[in-house]
């Protein structure tokens, strides 16, 4: 498992004191689903750097190759041409195995819509990925508690996810995704099901992980949201076709405004 001694290993004494290795390198990416007529080009030569400690969001409209960046960025899929690093190491030609656990050990995932399992209480779906691991779960006691005390739900643990607020679930999910301290955290809409206000607090919350050295790529459609990532990266047709800096909101709007306006009219979107 890479890690941040892995990583400063592998980099001093490089010659001619190169740059260290971004934490996450895609490098042109391509990926079709189908063949023949319905063939669907999700991702055409996407290239993506992610430095330690960054929020990157990743906006465009439905259909526009989002999730499947992010599901190859994860090791949740693989590119058909094209390459993903982590610390230097490429892993999208790694065997399957090699791929479980590297999925388990060095990525965090948080989805649109929490998955977390409904008869677990709060603080048995945080310790999910360790037992899924095969791992102790007294190793994380400690872990577990301090993890839903930072997400703001030190008082729920025993709650099953029924008794929670979609909002609430969604920080346990969080809680969930950082259980094994990864190198970095896919978020696919984490705000997507949630009102605003709920989704505020879920934003600040990640915002708030990544100004303690985490790092996360998530995917929105909200500029508000983006608004508080440290660049926005838009996608159009599986492409790349722009970047803004986060911190203003008009500024996120005006420019996923410009992305949506030259998309081809009549283009097919599918909403995922
Ligand atoms: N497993 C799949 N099988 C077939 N087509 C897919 C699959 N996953 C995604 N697609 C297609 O690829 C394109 C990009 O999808 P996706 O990455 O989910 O977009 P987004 O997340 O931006 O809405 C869409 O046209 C979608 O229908
Ligand atoms: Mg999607």
């Amino acid at each position: 498992m890479p890690t941040n001694t892995d990583r400063s290993t592998a980099t001093v004494g490089e010659p001619g004191g190169g740059r260290p290795s971004p934490l996450l390198e895609a490098h042109a990416l391509t990926r079709a689903f189908g063949g023949g007529a319905t063939a669907v080009q999700a991702l055409r030569d996407v290239d993506l750097t992610v430095e330690e400690g960054e929020l990157v969001a990743i906006m465009g409209p439905s259909g526009s190759g989002k999730s499947t960046l992010l599901h190859i960025l994860g090791a949740l899929d693989r590119p058909d041409a094209g390459s993903v690093s982590i610390d230097g190491r490429r892993y999208d030609d790694l065997a399957d195995r090699e791929l479980t656990r590297l999925r388990g050990e060095v990525f965090g995932f948080v989805f649109q819509f929490f998955n977390l399992l409904p008869t677990l209480s709060a603080a048995e779906n945080v310790l999910l990925p360790a037992l899924v691991n095969g791992e102790r779960p007294a190793r994380y006691a400690t872990r577990v508690d301090s993890l839903l005390g930072r997400v703001g739900l030190g008082d729920r643990a025993a709650h099953l996810p029924t008794e929670l607020s979609g909002g609430e679930q969604q920080r346990v999910a969080i809680a969930r995704a950082l259980l094994r301290r990864p190198r970095l955290v896919l978020a696919d809409e984490p705000t997507g099901n949630l009102d605003s206000k709920a989704g505020g607090t879920v934003m600040r919350l990640l915002r708030a992980v990544v100004d303690e050295g985490q790092t996360v790529v998530m995917v929105t459609h909200d500029p508000g949201a983006a608004a508080l990532a440290d660049r926005v990266v838009f996608l159009r047709d599986g492409q790349i076709v722009g970047e803004v800096e986060g911190g203003d909101t008009a500024r996120v709007i005006d420019a996923f405004g410009e992305v949506e306006a030259s998309a081809p009219a009549g283009a097919e979107r599918t909403s995922t």
